[in-house]
């Protein structure tokens, strides 16, 4: 077996991966990031698109948000259509900040280019991928490439492998807590070539189910439909999904969303997921690895990008000040803001969707719900600060 040494073995180039391999960098820290998917994969994998403020400025802090700077679209605000009425939540004037629609895509493909021009090592389609003494001084990542054998020794190892991945299945079971809770509803998404008629995104509450107006570029519009978790997409030819969408997006005040050639169509499972602690002996779980929303707060990538901001910060200081201070309290850390993101997305999620049992006062309940959250100021302003996101070195409450 070929032994490699590095400071940090990071397994999975998503964007905490890659997140936290280039902030290390930036301390003039050593890794490895090892992916077991093709690179050409990672990239044209159809993920999220809404990034918080805080996430817009780690990346142009940290040299890679030119590109993000230039074809980002900045929107100052939602709207949210309550049962075929329109109404918009003004989250810049609510809370002077924004988001950015700019695709998880395009933000792996930036951090991939700025990865290799550092000519440090990242590694796709890799194998076997296991990890093995978390508990000591030199935990080690082993894999194959190539048919060959490989083992990373280094100082930690950062588990940025996404839900499915292996780093958190390392972990015993009795030092690992989890929370979960699986939705009974999905989202069927897809991506279409044409142009967004709305500048903002629109959140639909429909008597059918819920349904989201979103984009990618100034060409293309991303669009979704509440389904079954299990949803087969074979059922789905383009003109269902167009009628779906028109009826369930459209409203009184005569906006609906362009329709155009349909490139791509999913089905995606929702459900909330939180692992504690983030940690085990020296492995750091960080993004999906560690946890899950459900879409509808657009929280994902942002809560992955926070964890690994978080990390580096951790592992520097352990280098530069020999103090695990911020190592140790990485996982309450992260916590808080986890804790936070999963209360709004929950929230966000039971606020939108028809629920699968048509109780009667549930839907009034649901209905004046979404009357106040979009005519009060101060339900709009507590929406609008938890979708723009806090900044990123700021949680709220206490431990
Ligand atoms: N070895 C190496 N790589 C692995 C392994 C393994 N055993 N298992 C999984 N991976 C890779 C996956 O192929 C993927 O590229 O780890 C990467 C994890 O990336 P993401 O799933 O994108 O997770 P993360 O980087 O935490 O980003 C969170 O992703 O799920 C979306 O929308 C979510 O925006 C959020 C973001
Ligand atoms: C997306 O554009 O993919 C998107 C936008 C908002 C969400 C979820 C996904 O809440």
């Amino acid at each position: 077996m070929k032994q490699i040494r590095t400071q940090v073995g990071i397994v999975g180039a998503g964007p905490a991966g890659l997140m936290l391999g280039h902030l290390l960098h930036l301390a003039g820290i050593d890794s490895i990031i090892i992916e077991n998917r093709s690179q050409d994969y990672v990239i044209e994998r159809v993920r999220a698109g809404v990034l918080e403020q805080s996430t817009v400025d780690l990346m142009k802090k940290s040299g890679v948000g030119d590109r993000l700077q230039h074809e980002g679209m900045s929107h100052d605000g939602i709207y949210i259509n309550v049962f075929g009425k329109r109404r918009r939540i003004d989250m810049a004037a609510l809370t002077g900040r924004r988001i950015t629609v700019y695709g998880q895509n395009e933000v792996v493909k930036d951090l991939i280019s700025a990865r290799t021009e550092t000519g440090r090592p990242l590694i796709f389609e890799v194998s076997d991928v296991s990890v093995y003494g978390l508990e000591s001084e030199q935990p080690a990542i082993r894999f194959t490439k190539d048919e060959e054998s490989f083992e990373i020794r280094c100082d930690f190892i950062a588990g940025c492998d996404g839900f499915h991945g292996i780093c958190r299945e390392s972990i015993p079971a009795s030092q690992i807590h989890i929370y979960e809770r699986v939705y009974p509803f999905g989202w069927l998404g897809i991506l279409a070539n044409a142009t967004p008629s709305s500048p903002e995104l629109v959140y639909s509450r429909h008597s059918r189910g819920f349904a989201l107006f979103s984009m990618r570029s100034p060409s293309v519009t991303r669009l979704y439909l509440q389904c079954a978790p299990d949803e087969d997409v074979s059922q789905w030819p383009d003109d269902r999904i167009w009628d779906e969408l028109l009826t369930r997006l459209q409203s009184d005040d005569g906006w609906k969303p362009n329709v155009g050639p349909i490139t791509q169509k999913g089905v995606t499972g929702m459900r909330s997921f939180v692992s504690e602690p983030m940690r085990f002996g020296r492995m750091f779980l960080a993004g999906d690895a560690a946890h899950i929303v459900p879409p509808t707060g657009a929280k994902g990538l942002n809560l992955a990008m926070a964890d690994v901001w978080r990390l580096s910060r951790a592992i520097q200081r352990h280098y530069e000040a020999n103090s695990g201070d911020l190592l140790d309290r990485y996982s309450q850390d992260c916590l808080r803001r986890v804790w936070r993101a999963q209360q709004f997305s929950w929230w966000m999620t039971s606020l939108l969707h028809r629920p699968d049992t048509d109780n009667a006062f549930d839907q009034r309940r649901q209905h004046a719900e979404l009357l106040y959250v979009t005519s009060s100021r101060a339900a709009m302003t507590s929406l609008a600060e938890n979708y723009v996101g806090l900044p990123i070195d700021e949680t709220t409450g206490e431990d």
